[in-house]
């Protein structure tokens, strides 16, 4: 059975003040719920969160990391230096990493493969832009990202998976999807897997929306049959709004 599971993407935002500061106040807000909870943060916040929800079930994650074990990559994080500090999950192929960072399915599957050596859970992120579904090739593009960013991976890891379905055009332009457009792909996402693999696996893999979800939406979005959680941008920079998306 899947458990619903919101994020925060706190994306480049907050200095360390600020991070302990939403970690107090969110301790105090959170509630012990069925639902998991996690915040993607900058990677210089990652030991401070990890020490701030110590005894509580609040996970950390990353945004992205290497990979590659180490070597001469300036500016780069080695997911063994995520193992290291008890990180839970890390985004992967985020659309703002692809769009301005030259991340590719090539290399979102490189990481995947290293993060699934080790215990971190990556979140996958695919979406489609607004041509794309303004053409009606919204389906082909993110099966098409799927297919390559799993493409050989077992299905003993992907079962772990979560994949977060993000379409860029809802992406901090206040504009959401529809609760049955996110719907669609996501099951559509699902269908995908399933033939890659089994109905089995594709039943077990979490997938989240991203894109403008907030408290005044998360209800509808989380009532969808194969919408199993969030990816929250911008509204999980505040504790009391993420903590209201989190009690949807
Ligand atoms: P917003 O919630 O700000 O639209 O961002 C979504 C997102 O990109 C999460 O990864």
């Amino acid at each position: 059975m899947r458990i619903p599971f919101i994020a925060g993407n706190w994306k480049m935002h907050k200095t360390a003040a600020e991070a302990r500061a939403f970690a107090e106040e969110f301790k105090a807000l959170y509630k012990d719920t069925d639902v998991k909870t996690a915040i993607c943060a900058p990677f210089v916040h990652l030991a401070l969160l990890k020490e701030a929800f110590a005894g509580t079930d609040i996970k950390v994650g990353a945004q992205n990391a290497h990979f590659e074990d180490q070597g001469a990559f300036t500016g780069e994080i080695s997911v063994k230096m995520l193992e290291d500090i008890g990180v839970d999950y890390c985004i992967i192929g985020h659309s703002e990493r692809r769009q301005y960072f030259a991340e590719t399915d090539e290399t979102v599957n490189k990481k995947l493969k290293k993060l699934f050596e080790g215990p971190i859970v990556p979140i996958l992120c695919v979406g489609e832009v607004l041509e794309e579904r303004d053409a009606g090739r919204e389906k082909e593009v993110v099966g098409g990202q799927i297919r390559a960013d799993l493409a050989g991976l077992s299905a003993d890891d992907v079962r772990k998976l979560v994949v977060a379905y993000e379409p860029v055009w809802a992406i901090g332009t206040g504009r959401t999807a529809t609760p049955e457009q996110a719907n669609e792909m996501c099951g559509y996402i699902r269908e995908v897997i399933s033939e890659l693999y089994d109905d089995d696996v594709a039943c077990d893999v979490t997938i989240q929306y991203g894109g403008s979800m907030k408290p005044a939406n998360a209800t509808e979005l989380m009532a969808m049959e194969e919408i199993d959680g969030g990816l929250i941008g911008g509204s999980s920079l505040k504790a009391d709004e993420f903590m209201q998306i989190i009690d949807f």
